[in-house]
């Protein structure tokens, strides 16, 4: 095990009701808000009326942005940072999935820095502060109601980048199941696919003696299969969605991450597809994610056996740790498929044309992964999998 601090000072607030808590949290930040949301489910569920009662309640002066895309764009940022800088917001509040989570993080950073907001999601320049906001999340999926990071597209180019900093944690997010229950079914499963991803991108790393992580890896792996077939026939049932609101905000929150390094290298692949296709990421992670694992069985196969073993049940009578892991690949696989997630890029229409460019885009800033660095041809190769 490495060596590591953590620090997380996100509040979570969870459970049936908690939205009043806003009554609460809104008034120690001040009285300017900038409601952030999405393409209208919020307007569709009622929660949008709700929220903007609750703010009258308080006396809070409310500004809106709405629109926010799924795959947030850069130009959106621009907008809510520019209502920021002229109303004098004191507190961001987002009501939405991760994309809107993601946009208002860029917001609140890009409102306390001088240059254009792009800078700090590529990385040229570092946040040194932000605004604080809240979050009221509508979908289980990304862990960005509790972390920092952020994933922004700038379609004009076509690039889709994570970034991140210590002032972009959430002062607090409001998680109630009863918000996810509208989810449709596509989106239900892209949400559990990603958060599965989450927790695959921390197992697969080369660190020795984490025992207590690996299981804590299963066990969120394990509660979602068993969960996620039941939910997807029961859309609205309270525990499977509080079950899986749970397991997502766990899956990238930090608390898996201690003691070793993750690899994401699939997140980074799946982030050049939809900067090029604007797909939905969770539906991006199950076409390539099993193509990864099998590109990179060879690595480590007691990892993949361990995996296959303890999660999916795979028998190693007379078998090889490869064959053992790759039959967990499949099951993997067949586990997606079941629930309804895709298994091809050619399920989104995706065919040969752009592998070139979409491979330029993950190549970026070089090498990647820390399981196996990937050169471009790894992530060719991968992508011809997936066609
Ligand atoms: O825009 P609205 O109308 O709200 O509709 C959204 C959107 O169309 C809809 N939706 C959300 N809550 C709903 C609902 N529909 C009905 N009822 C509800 N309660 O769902 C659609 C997708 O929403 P989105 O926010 O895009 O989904 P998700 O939470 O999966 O976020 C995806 C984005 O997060 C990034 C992805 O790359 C992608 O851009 N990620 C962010 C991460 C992070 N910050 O830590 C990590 C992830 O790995 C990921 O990369
Ligand atoms: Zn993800």
């Amino acid at each position: 095990m490495d060596n590591f601090t953590y620090w997380n000072p996100t509040k979570l607030i969870f459970g049936k009701g908690q939205l009043e808590q806003l009554k609460n949290e809104i008034p120690q930040y001040g009285r300017n808000i900038l409601l952030v949301y999405g393409g209208g489910s919020i307007k569709k569920s009622g929660l949008y009326d709700q929220v903007i009662n609750l703010l009258k309640d308080i006396h809070a002066n409310i500004y809106e942005l709405s629109g926010v895309e799924p795959n947030p764009r850069i130009t959106t940022v621009r907008k809510g940072v520019d209502i920021c800088k002229k109303e004098n917001i004191d507190l961001l509040l987002a009501v939405g999935g991760g994309s809107v989570i993601d946009c208002t993080k860029a917001i609140a950073a890009g409102s306390k820095y001088d240059g254009d907001a792009w800078d700090l999601v590529t990385k040229k320049a570092f946040a040194k502060d932000a605004l604080p906001f809240g979050t009221v999340l509508t979908l289980a999926a990304t862990g960005s109601e509790m972390n920092s990071g952020s994933v922004i597209t700038n379609w004009e180019t076509q690039e889709k980048y994570g970034w991140g900093s210590p002032y972009t944690f959430p002062k607090f997010s409001i998680l109630d199941p009863v918000h996810t229950f509208t989810v449709p079914k596509d989106q239900t499963v892209y949400g559990i696919v990603d958060m599965m991803s989450h927790v695959f991108e921390h197992y697969f790393h080369l660190t020795e003696n984490t025992l207590m992580q690996d299981r804590m890896c299963e066990s969120l792996l394990l509660t979602v299969i068993e969960t996620a077939p039941k939910l997807i026939n029961d859309l609205k049932n309270y525990d499977y969605r509080a079950t899986i609101l749970y397991n997502g905000t766990m899956a990238l929150n930090g608390m898996l991450s201690m003691g070793y390094r993750g690899d994401w290298a699939t997140h980074n692949i799946e982030h050049a597809v939809s900067a090029v296709y604007d797909i939905p990421h969770g539906g991006g992670l199950a076409i390539l994610f099993p193509n990864w694992m099998k590109h990179n069985l060879h690595v480590k196969p007691s990892r993949f056996k361990q995996l296959a073993i303890r999660v999916f049940g795979v028998s190693s009578e007379g078998k090889s740790d490869e064959e053992i892991g790759l039959e967990g690949i499949d099951r993997l696989r067949d586990f997606w498929k079941s629930i309804g997630a895709p298994t091809r890029l050619a399920d989104y229409g995706i065919d040969d044309s752009k592998l070139d460019l979409m491979a330029d885009k993950a190549m970026a800033n070089g090498e990647f992964g820390q399981f196996k660095k990937l050169k471009r041809e790894d992530v060719l190769d991968i992508y011809k999998k997936s066609l």
